[in-house]
C-alpha cells in the first residue's frame, strides 16, 4: 500500500483545488520521499536531441508556475510541463471550479488559466537553469486580450533559451475562443507567427531551435483533424500533443459533479483521447512526433497510446487518485508490457498498432 493511499482519505477531506495547493506545498517543501527508480533501457529514447529517461510525463495544468518542476522529475516523472502561463497574471474563473468525479476516476475542471503570469514563470525557470531534467513550458493567451497570436509570441520570447519545449496550448475549453484557433486559417496564422518568432529569439544562437508542439483537444471532427494534420506539418510543428480535456460528456459518468461545465479528463477520456491520438498519426503519417495524453492509470493504458502512435505520454488526473509516484509505476508497468511483447526499446513500438 503506498503512503498516499493512507493519506488519500484525509485528502479528499477537502475540495479538489484546496488538495492540489497542498500538494503542491507538500512537494515545494522537499519532504516527499523521492520515487525516481534507477534507469530502464527499454523505457529511454532521444527526441528532437533531448534524452527522456522515461516516456511518462507530467501533462500540464499541475505545475501551472513552474514552482515544482524538479520535484516532480524526483518523483520519478521523465519529463515536466508546466504551465498554462499567460503574459499577465490572471486569477481564473470564480471557484468552484475543479471537481473530483471519485466514482469515474475522473475530474472536471474549468479553472481558466489561473497563473502567476510570465515574469513569475520566467524567473523559476531561470532558477532551474542547469538542473537535469526535461522541463516544457506551456504557453496561452489571456482571457481579455485583443490579440491572442501576439500573446503566444510574448511566450515564446519571454522563455525562449529557458525551456526544453514549448508547448503551444489553444485547447483549453475554459477560455472563450481559445479553440477556434484550431481552425484552418486561424492555426495557419498562428503557427506562422510563433515560428517566426522562435527563429528570431534563437537568434545567432548556437545548437538546434527549441521545438515547439502544439496541443490540441479531443473534440474534433474528422475535417478538423485533417485541417489541423495539414497545416501542422505545412509549418512542420515538432510535436502534437493529444489531448487536453473534453467538453463531451461520454455515456455512463455516475460522480455528482458530472453535470459541472468545464473540462473533463481521467479514466472517461482514455477511449477518446485515444481514438483521435491514432487518427493524426495516421493523417500526419508518423511524420510528426506525437505525445499521448487523457485518462492514463497504468503502463497498459500508456502502452496503448504508444502503439496508437504516442513517443510519449502525460498524466494529470490519475495522480489525483493514485499520487504522485503515479509517473514512476505507470513507466515500470510499461517496461514490462514492452518487454512482454518482445520490444528492446520503446520506440520500436510507436504505432505498432498501424504496422509501423
Ligand atoms: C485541473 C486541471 C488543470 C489543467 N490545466 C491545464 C493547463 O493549464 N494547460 C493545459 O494544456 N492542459 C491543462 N489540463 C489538461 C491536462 O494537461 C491533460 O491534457 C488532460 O487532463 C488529460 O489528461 P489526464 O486524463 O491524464 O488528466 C488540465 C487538467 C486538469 C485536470
Amino acid at each position: 500500500m503506498s503512503l498516499y493511499s493512507l493519506i488519500r482519505p484525509l485528502i479528499f477531506c477537502f475540495d479538489a483545488e484546496t488538495a492540489h495547493g497542498l500538494a503542491v506545498t507538500a512537494l515545494k517543501s522537499g519532504l516527499l520521499p523521492r520515487c525516481a527508480a534507477a534507469e530502464d533501457p527499454v523505457l529511454v529514447s532521444t527526441l528532437w536531441g533531448l534524452r527522456f529517461p522515461t516516456p511518462v510525463g507530467l501533462a500540464a495544468g499541475f505545475d501551472k508556475n513552474a514552482e515544482v518542476p524538479d520535484a516532480m522529475l524526483a518523483q520519478g516523472f521523465g519529463f515536466v510541463e508546466a504551465g498554462t502561463v499567460t503574459p499577465r497574471p490572471q486569477e481564473g474563473n470564480p471557484k468552484p471550479r475543479m471537481f473530483r468525479l471519485s466514482a469515474d476516476r475522473a475530474v472536471i475542471n474549468r479553472l481558466g488559466f489561473n497563473n502567476a503570469g510570465l515574469e513569475a514563470f520566467r524567473a523559476k525557470a531561470e532558477a532551474r537553469q542547469g538542473r537535469p531534467g526535461i522541463f516544457g513550458a506551456n504557453v496561452g493567451a489571456n482571457k481579455d486580450t485583443s490579440d491572442p497570436v501576439s500573446d503566444y509570441v510574448a511566450g515564446i520570447r519571454a522563455l525562449y533559451g529557458l525551456s526544453d519545449y514549448f508547448t503551444v496550448n489553444i485547447s483549453s475549453p475554459n477560455t472563450p475562443g481559445l479553440r477556434s484557433l484550431q481552425r484552418q486559417d486561424a492555426l495557419d496564422r498562428l503557427l506562422g507567427a510563433v515560428m517566426a518568432a522562435r527563429l528570431e529569439a534563437h537568434g545567432a544562437r548556437s545548437g538546434r531551435l527549441v521545438p515547439l508542439l502544439v496541443k490540441i483537444a479531443p473534440d474534433l471532427s474528422p475535417e478538423e483533424r485533417a485541417d489541423i494534420a495539414k497545416v501542422a506539418l505545412k509549418h512542420e510543428v515538432d510535436g502534437l500533443i493529444i489531448s487536453n480535456t473534453t467538453i463531451s460528456r461520454p455515456a455512463g459518468l455516475h460522480g455528482p459533479f458530472r453535470g459541472e461545465t468545464g473540462g473533463l479528463s481521467g479514466q472517461p477520456l482514455l477511449k477518446l483521447a485515444t481514438e483521435v491520438l491514432g487518427d493524426m498519426y495516421k493523417l500526419t503519417e508518423g511524420r510528426i512526433p506525437l505525445v499521448g495524453v487523457g485518462g492514463i492509470e497504468n503502463g497498459q493504458d500508456a502502452y496503448r497510446k504508444i502503439r496508437a502512435g504516442a513517443s510519449l505520454v502525460q498524466l494529470y488526473s490519475a495522480m489525483v487518485y493514485e499520487g504522485p509516484g503515479l509517473g514512476a509505476s505507470v513507466a515500470q508497468e510499461l517496461a514490462n508490457c514492452l518487454r512482454a511483447d518482445g520490444y528492446a526499446n520503446v520506440s520500436e513500438a510507436v504505432g505498432a498498432d498501424w504496422g509501423a
